[in-house]
């Protein structure tokens, strides 16, 4: 289901592991263009339930049109997930069948010039998921402290060479504000050793530097940490939670709380979830061959179990 806006990842396994219900109510906390979403729906409908939640407005926007023949089956949220609960309160709805979360940027966003999340198009260093916040990249890039950089780019980008990024980020800056993706991508490759300056055939060497900014722009680790507990919370027995991760960062946290809800449930025997992929699913070589951003693709299922005892 390839599409300009979004090319869903792994749906097959999604729509397989959430053991979709006829009358169940979903949730696709990351909607982006709609394809998991529309995928659901169509082995739900007539019946059920999906509520779409994406803080992008192009998403909205975007998925509206693509589920407008299941229009009497979806309820869209423009919304951060980190509010999952607040926002099924306000829709008065107390527990779902099944949970969906597919994390990071959409293809759109990365393409989208005016966006400014990649340094492949030279645009406004912006980085925003929602547009309606105020703090982005440039003004990350421009008044955090050398330090503070530092420590971004090694905690969100695994950046060996943060300090000597960080380092030029901060004298450059003095003499001329850093604004635009091109102008960082280009400070990154100055402030690397001569060896790493090269790219290779797939990783440019400001990616992990752009990873980093993007993450702390967007919060999006600790959006899914808060956002992960209260799915879990709001799990009728037997529902399903599926996430899919696209860097270590993310799944680390998934497989953590994932394993802590577990153990929990065994000690407390009040609530808890069976964890159903002990190793994370990933894209078959033809997904991967077909659509490129699937490759980092892992999967983590687990389902509620409540009253263990
Ligand atoms: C990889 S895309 C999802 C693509 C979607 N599954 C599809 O089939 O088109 C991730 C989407 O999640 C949204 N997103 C990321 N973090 C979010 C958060 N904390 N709250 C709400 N939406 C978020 C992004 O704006 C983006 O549209």
């Amino acid at each position: 289901m390839a599409s300009f806006f979004h090319t869903p990842v792994l749906t097959k396994e999604i729509l397989n592991y959430l053991d979709l219900k006829k009358g169940g109510v979903y949730i696709d906390c990351t909607l982006g263009g709609g394809g998991h979403s529309k995928a659901i729906l169509e082995s739900i409908y007539p019946h059920g339930l999906l509520i779409g939640i994406d803080q992008d407005i192009e998403a909205i926007e975007t998925a509206k049109e693509e589920l407008k023949s299941y229009i009497d089956k979806v309820k869209l949220v423009k919304g951060n997930f980190k509010n999952l609960k607040g926002i099924l309160s306000e829709l008065k709805i107390e527990t779902v069948s099944g949970i969906v979360f597919d994390l990071g940027v959409s293809f759109h966003q990365l393409k989208e010039k005016k966006r400014g999340f990649s340094f492949k198009e030279d645009s406004h260093l912006d980085m925003r998921m929602d547009l309606t916040q105020e703090f982005n990249a440039d003004i990350l890039i421009n008044s955090y402290s050398e330090k503070e950089l530092a420590e971004i780019f090694e905690k969100y980008g695994e950046e060996r060479f943060s300090k000597r990024i960080a380092r030029l980020i901060v004298t450059e800056r003095k003499r001329k504000a850093v604004t635009t993706t091109k102008q960082l991508a280009d400070l990154v490759v100055r402030s690397l050793p001569k060896a790493k300056k090269r790219h290779t055939w797939r990783i440019h060497p400001a990616t992990r530097v752009f990873q980093a900014i993007r993450i702390e722009v967007n919060q999006e680790l600790k959006a899914l940490e808060t956002g992960l507990n209260q799915a879990i919370r709001i799990l009728e027995d037997k529902g399903r939670i599926c996430v899919i991760s696209y860097h270590s960062l993310e799944d680390r946290i998934v497989k953590h709380l994932f394993k802590e809800v577990e153990r929990e449930g065994k000690d407390q025997g009040n609530y808890g979830l069976k964890i159903i992929t002990k190793k994370p699913i990933r894209p078959s070589s033809e997904e991967v061959r077909d659509n490129l951003k699937a490759r980092s693709a892992k999967l983590r299922v687990a389902e509620k179990i409540i009253s263990i005892t």
